[in-house]
This record gives C-alpha cells, sequence and structure tokens, in this order.
C-alpha cells in the first residue's frame, strides 16, 4: 500500500511515464501505436542546435547545461541522446532524456542540466525524433517500453570532454589480510604510474605506496551486453595500493596520483584498532547506482539517500573507525559498462572515507555458460549481463585469496569468500552465486573459519552472503538453494554460535528470531539453554526497487500472509540500511530507513555469557556511540518514533535483565 505508492514514484520518467502506461506489463502494440499516432508529428526539422554550457568539465559529478533551439513542431517523444565515446553508433546511447522532460519544450527550446561521470572519453550529445514507423518492440528496455529509435537525427553538439590534471578518480578502501595496512583502489584514464602518499598529517604525506595497474578488455565478458558494443565502454585502468605500517586507530591523511596526471583530493581514514573494543559497521544489500538519465536498465534513485544518511553518520562518527559492508548486487551494471563508473563515483564520498567490503551477487556474476550450475540451481540465469563477475573482481581486491576460473579466457572470479576481525566481532563473507556445497573450496574454508574463531577476541561472529537462508518473500526461484543452505550451512551457523547472518537479494528488510529449523529459540540470548542461534535478518532494501511481495497467504493467493510466521519478527518495506555497533557486552542493530534517516528496528544481543544487564563501561559505551549518534540534531531530530524505539528499548533492556531475554519486536506494516 504505502510501500506500493512509493515505488511507483520512484520510478524515473520515461516513455511510459509519457503515455501513462504501466511500466512492469508489455505494452500491447496496437495501443502503443494508436497512442503514438496522436502524440507524434511527423513533421522534421533542419535548423535544431544545441549549445553546450561549457566544453570541458572538471570532475565526475560536474553539471553541464544542454541547450537547444529550433525544434520545429516539438512532440512529446523527441529526446536527446547522450553518448561517448562520441564515435558511438546512433543506438549505442548511454542515456537519453526526453526533451518534453523540461521546461518550456512546446516552445522548440529548452535546456537540461545533467550532472556527468568521467568516462575517460569525451561526450557527444544528439537530439532525435522519434516517429511512429520506427517503433520496434524488439528492443525494449528492462521495464519492455521501446527503445527510442535514431532514424530521424535533428543536431548534433559538439564534444565535452574531461579536463585532464585533476587526478585519479572513484577512490575506495578496503582491509587487507594484515592488520596495520589499508588498501586504496581508483582508476585513470591512462594507467601511467600513480602513487598513494599518506601520513599522520595533512601537511605530512611523506609515507608513499605504488599502485598496481590493471584492466580488461571487451572480449574478456562472457554475454551479452557486456561483450556488445551497446554495453562495453573502456573502463580505464584499475590502480591498486596498499598504505602500510599503520598505526592502531590514528586518522590518515592520503591523496593519490601523479604530478603529471594530477593528485586527488585529500582523503581521511581512521586506522584499524583490533584492540578496540568497539565496533561499527553499516551494512546492506543490493544498492546499486542513480544515474541523471533514462537507459537501457532501471537505475537505483532510492541508492542516493542510502549513501547521504551513511555519509550522515560517518560525520557524525569522527575519528572513530568504522567499514560499510555491502553484501552483494553491487552497481547493478548488468553489462552495461558505464554504470560501474557511476556507481564508484556515488559510493566515493562514504568509500574513501571508511573501508567498504563486497561479497557477489547474482547480478555481478551469472551468465549461462558458468562453470558451476547444478540441475537444481535453476536459479543461475543471465543476471550477470555477461560480465561474468570480471568488473566485479578487478575493481575490489578483498581479503583472502578465493578465486575461481571462469572458464572462460575471462580473468578468474575473486573476492567469493573471507573473513576479517573488526574490534569486537569476527565478519565472514560467502559467495552464494559459486560452489559452496559440501567438498567445496569454499565450504571448507568457511567451515575451518566458523571453527576457528577466537572468541575471547571476537565475541560475536556475523555471516554474510547474498541470496538469503530465510525470507518470507514471495521469491520461489531461488527454493532449491535456500534448501541448500539450510541444509549445509545452518548447523554450521548454529553449531558455532554465529551471532547473526546478513543476507541480500530480496530487497526488504526482514529480521527473524535466533532460528533453527524455522523453529524460534528460547531468545534466551546468553546460551544457557543451548538455544543462542543465529538472528537471521535480510537487509537487500539498499536501493533496487523490484520486489515480489510477502509470501500470499494459503487461503488468499493474491494476499501476503499477515501476521507474518512467528520466527519472522519484523518486516520493513522501506529503503535503507543497518548500522552495527558492538562492544564487549553488547551488539546492537538498528534498521534506518530512508525517508527520514531515523531508526525503524532495533535489536540488541548480549556478548555469550553476558546479559543486557547494562553493567560496566562496555554498555556505556553503546549508549554514548548512540548518543553521539542522535547528536546530529540538524538532520537526526528525534521525533516522537524514534522516541518510542529508544523508550521501547530501554524498556526491553529492564525486561530482558531480569528475564535474561530480549524483545525487540515491532512491524512497520502493521
Ligand atoms: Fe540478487
Amino acid at each position: 500500500m504505502m510501500i506500493q505508492r512509493m515505488r511507483q514514484i520512484r520510478r524515473s520518467r520515461d516513455l511510459s511515464s509519457l503515455l501513462n502506461l504501466e511500466m512492469a506489463d508489455p505494452i500491447p502494440t496496437t495501443t502503443f501505436l494508436f497512442l503514438l499516432f496522436f502524440l507524434v508529428s511527423p513533421t522534421s526539422s533542419v535548423s535544431v542546435s544545441i549549445y553546450l554550457s561549457s566544453n570541458t568539465l572538471t570532475k565526475s559529478g560536474d553539471s553541464v547545461r544542454i541547450q537547444w533551439t529550433g525544434v520545429d513542431s516539438p512532440s512529446e517523444l523527441d529526446w536527446l541522446g547522450i553518448y561517448s565515446p562520441p564515435d558511438s553508433l546512433n543506438d549505442n546511447f548511454i542515456g537519453y532524456v526526453f526533451l518534453s522532460s523540461c521546461n518550456n519544450w512546446q516552445s522548440g527550446s529548452g535546456s537540461v542540466d545533467l550532472p556527468l561521470v568521467n568516462l575517460r572519453s569525451p561526450y557527444q550529445f544528439r537530439i532525435f525524433r522519434w516517429t511512429q514507423n520506427e517503433v520496434d518492440f524488439t528492443k525494449l528496455d528492462q521495464d519492455k517500453n521501446p527503445l527510442p529509435g535514431t532514424k530521424h537525427l535533428l543536431a548534433i553538439s559538439e564534444l565535452l570532454d574531461f579536463e585532464n590534471g585533476h587526478g585519479p578518480e572513484q577512490i575506495h578502501l578496503a582491509f587487507t589480510d594484515k592488520d596495520n595496512e589499508m588498501r586504496v583502489m581508483f582508476i585513470t584514464a591512462d594507467g601511467k604510474e600513480n602513487l598513494v602518499k599518506y601520513g599522520e598529517r595533512e601537511d605530512g604525506l611523506d609515507e608513499v605506496a605504488q599502485t598496481e595497474v590493471r584492466t580488461y578488455e571487451q572480449s574478456d565478458m562472457c554475454d551479452s551486453p557486456a561483450n556488445e558494443s551497446v554495453g562495453w565502454r573502456n573502463p580505464g585502468f584499475i590502480h591498486d595500493g596498499v598504505m602500510s605500517n599503520l598505526k592502531k586507530g590514528k586518522k590518515y591523511y592520503y591523496k593519490v596520483g601523479s604530478d603529471e596526471g594530477g593528485w586527488s583530493l585529500t582523503h581521511t581514514f581512521v586506522s584499524r584498532n583490533q584492540d578496540s573494543d568497539e565496533t561499527i559497521a553499516f551494512l546492506f544489500g543490493d544498492l546499486g547506482t542513480s544515474a541523471p538519465y533514462s537507459t537501457f536498465l532501471r537505475t537505483q534513485e532510492e541508492s542516493k539517500s542510502t549513501i547521504k544518511w551513511i555519509l550522515r553518520d560517518l560525520e557524525a562518527l569522527g575519528d572513530k573507525p568504522a567499514f560499510i559492508s555491502h553484501i552483494g548486487d553491487i552497481s547493478y551494471a548488468r553489462g552495461y559498462s558505464w554504470l560501474w563508473d557511476t556507481f564508484f563515483t556515488q559510493i566515493e564520498p562514504v568509500a574513501s572515507a571508511v573501508p567498504y567490503h563486497v561479497c557477489i551477487g547474482n547480478h555481478e556474476y551469472d551468465w549461462p555458460l558458468q562453470p558451476w550450475k547444478p540441475d537444481w540451481a535453476k536459479m543461475y540465469g543471465t543476471d550477470g549481463g555477461g560480465e561474468c563477475g570480471v568488473p566485479y573482481s578487478l575493481k575490489f581486491n578483498m581479503p583472502g585469496n578465493s578465486s575461481v576460473p571462469t572458464g572462460t579466457r575471462a580473468p578468474a572470479t575473486r573476492n567469493l569468500y573471507y573473513s576479517f576481525d573488526a574490534g569486537v566481532v569476527h565478519f565472514v563473507y560467502m559467495s552464494t552465486e559459486t560452489d559452496f556445497l559440501p567438498g567445496s573450496n569454499q565450504y571448507d574454508f568457511i567451515k575451518h573459519d566458523l571453527e576457528s574463531v577466537n572468541r575471547k577476541k571476537t565475541p560475536f561472529v556475523v555471516f554474510q552472503g547474498h541470496r538469503p537462508m530465510y525470507t518470507t518473500s514471495n521469491e520461489y526461484t531461488d527454493a532449491p538453494l535456500r534448501e541448500r543452505l539450510l541444509k549445509h550451512y545452518e548447523p554450521l551457523l548454529v553449531n558455532n554460535k554465529v551471532t547473526l547472518a546478513f543476507w541480500g537479494h530480496v530487497h526488504r528488510y526482514e529480521r527473524f528470531c535466533p532460528v533453527k529449523n524455522f523453529t524460534c529459540g528460547s531468545k534466551d540470548l546468553n546460551g544457557e539453554d543451548g538455544k543462542d542461534w543465529p538472528v537471521q535478518v535480510v537487509i537487500g532494501m539498499g536501493g533496487q526497487d523490484w520486489q515480489p511481495s510477502w509470501q500470499p497467504r494459503p487461503d488468499h493467493l493474491k494476499d501476503p500472509i499477515f501476521p507474518q510466521p512467528n520466527w519472522s519478527l519484523y518486516r520493513g518495506g522501506e529503503f535503507g540500511y543497518t548500522r552495527l555497533l558492538a562492544t564487549r557486552e553488547k551488539l546492537t542493530l538498528y534498521y534506518i530507513g530512508n525517508h527520514d534517516g531515523k531508526v525503524h528496528d532495533m535489536v540488541e544481543i548480549p556478548a555469550p555469557g553476558r546479559v543486557l544487564s547494562g553493567g560496566g563501561n562496555s554498555g556505556v559505551e553503546v549508549e554514548s556511540t548512540f548518543s553521539m549518534f542522535v547528536k546530529v540534531g540538524s538532520i537526526l531530530v528525534l521525533g516522537a518514533f524514534v522516541g518510542y524505539v529508544v523508550g521501547f528499548v530501554s524498556h526491553a533492556r529492564r525486561e530482558a535483565a531480569l528475564r535474561k531475554s530480549w524483545i525487540p519486536v515491532k512491524n512497520e506494516e502493521a
């Protein structure tokens, strides 16, 4: 209801919105042509001009104003195509904007401001008139709208390029396997030598790290559209440097680049501190990216809000170390290369400040000839758009050395399964897209890893993967995979007393009880009764919108189950992210909704052997940290709703102390 309305509003303006048609359904040809007949004037023009406010931009995110004049008998379907490189064929635009989405379009003149990403080659803009004769129902976008036709070219702009000398872009950090290191990756156009300069003072970047450089080619792509001219663009060169010998928990300044190609702005991060008794992380799945134009795929407008609120939280944290965990379905580029550039530009404000960790999702990988595809794995289809994991594997460099061959000439798929400690939490990542069954390297790694955790050092264990083990979404396709996760991985999680299991793929937030085989534990999370099972949480609400509804009722097949099964304690449809705070005493998870940046769900889990009595210094630390967050009063105003949550949890904590239990149950959809 409310959620459906929000999701409809978020859809971008395109042909269907012009025609007031439902985008999710195929458009009947006859209806479409009938409407088009009345909308489109066949008149063409030969005097259209395009003017750019500038022929150069400095950095990704800078805007250009594109003006046009002289469009005769303007039609609602006249459109502006965005091209890069400029020798792209007319059908190989990277995006388009209908002129009628701009003010005064009916006068035949107008303008649009477009923030653009540096794609390392110039842009060009072309205006077309689309006529009914051109409608081609074999060329559809993701929402089954016909892609605009290119037979009637009205005007071509001059070129727009990004200036040289402003340094690399798309900077993002990651942990390495060593506690005293921090990895930084970035993109350049030429792949020439670029360095990382860093130090503890902004005016003392005395340490220098070299970078390794790699790239990939069109012939490395495994399927359409990634290996076709419509989707392929030169990805530039990926630089990978490691800042080493870092002191624990210190603020460092750094910049990347070269004297020849220019230097980035100076960024900061806080180094790891394994002696810390506090862990802070921001976790979500399925974020995607937002583009200022329509393209072949639906992009994720909501991802902007998710990043905005996390940036708010990071700024409030000051000099405390934190990191981000994005558990699969990363950019949703799916073979349209420039959306990776858009994604890394979008996350740079957060990813240049804290490590950005990922695991693989279907939209980074799945393609028809993927090497591991058991008979039951019908869910492994074409979701990767032919990228076969290559951009994901090269643009990120996660800890560990997990790798599987692609079975083609493409580089091996990396960043599959790994783990690291951050403060008091041991974090584990798995791949649900490559072999995870017993007998696989992945299974052996995860089994050994979970059995080897030093719980005195890290009393909490957080497990993460893309496709969920538990969901009450009406998601049938993955049922065979869920069966295998439940059969082979739930025992690992239960027996090794994993604290939390996070999953994405389902684009909603759903928190389960401490669960084993669809049965709730006693809610005594202290382990005294042996039922301190993992709390399962689906966090795929980062930005992607499309999602089946909740499971239907058996007797009302069109209505979602409500109330939900008793093992599902909170279901939320709002976009957002989770914030994890852990001390030696307890782990607290918050679900932050994007529409207001406030807490919508919260759960506290005591460390093994602890109770939520609130005693001890570490309990105070959580309170102080949370207080620090909410003190960002200009944005996070403590409204009645949050007051309720905090009051509720305080009450729950007192109750819990008495019963050694937890009671964070609330349902936004009630
Ligand atoms: Fe997914």
